[in-house]
């Protein structure tokens, strides 16, 4: 993101405004190379830093990214932990990269489960950035769809100026986690598995879905822009006639 780059307003104009990715096959990619599963995770980090920028440079406004899921903690221990290592070392090294960038970073999902030294990088993270207007992340950390509509919904029904008012679409979406953000126009999975995983299942209801087999740490720029292309050529009718 450093140096100043021609932002490409194509995307935006072919109504690409936000993007969601699953980053799944680090394990794989680490295994195949006889490696640990967290030396995946640690070079998965490295694709996160790229499509971050690609992201930027393309001036497409927000970027979701599935970090953890509400079921990861099902994995053994040691894989747990150490995946709560990488995202403090993450968040130590890319925290004024990403501020001096305007990139405002938003975590969803449930904080609670993490180590408190992680919780505290991450609302540190969030109040840092709050004020940009640049590129808004989301990172999904200890997320759920199933879990956040639960959320959202009691969020709704304790809110006390909903009372006496209609639950619908509208006002009802603004209490998860992605709030008044656009819905994804495209998803993205690496890794080659074709399911949602629990991801974003209330924002996902009509979007593009793309499925490569490419691992994540293998995920290049190239193969981000073969992506993006593929969205362009899609017609997207919501249930009309286009
Ligand atoms: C995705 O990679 C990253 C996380 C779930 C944290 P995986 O760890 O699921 O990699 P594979 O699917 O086992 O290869
Ligand atoms: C989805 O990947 C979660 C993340 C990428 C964080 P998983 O590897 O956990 O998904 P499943 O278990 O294959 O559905
Ligand atoms: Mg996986």
């Amino acid at each position: 993101m450093g140096e100043k780059r021609e932002r490409n307003h194509e995307y935006l104009e072919f109504g690409i405004h936000h993007v969601a990715m699953i980053m799944d096959g680090n394990g794989r990619w680490a295994q195949a190379q006889g490696k640990p599963r967290l030396e995946g995770h640690r070079q998965g980090v490295e694709t996160v830093r790229m499509v971050v920028k690609e992201t930027w440079d393309e001036k497409i406004p927000f970027l979701t990214l599935y970090s953890f899921s509400t079921e990861n903690w099902r994995r053994p221990i040691n894989e747990v932990q150490g995946l709560m290592q990488i995202f403090v070392e993450a968040i130590d090294r890319f925290a004024n990269e990403l501020h001096q960038n305007q990139v405002k970073v938003r975590f969803i999902g449930k904080k609670e489960g993490f180590p408190s030294h992680l919780i505290e990088r991450m609302e540190s993270l969030e109040n840092l950035t709050e004020q940009n207007r640049g590129l808004t992340l989301n990172l999904a950390l200890n997320y759920g769809g199933r879990d956040e509509i639960l959320r959202a919904f009691r969020k709704f029904l304790q809110d006390s100026s909903n009372q006496g008012k209609e639950m619908n679409e509208e006002t009802f979406r603004r209490y998860l986690d992605t709030g008044n953000q656009p819905d994804p126009d495209l998803l993205i999975r690496t890794g080659g598995e074709k399911r949602l995983s629990n991801y974003l299942l209330w924002q996902l209801a009509y979007s593009e879905l793309y499925f490569t087999d490419v691992l994540w740490p293998d995920f290049s720029s190239q193969d981000y822009h073969r992506a993006l292309a593929d969205f362009v050529s899609r017609k997207r009718r919501f249930g009309g006639l286009g």
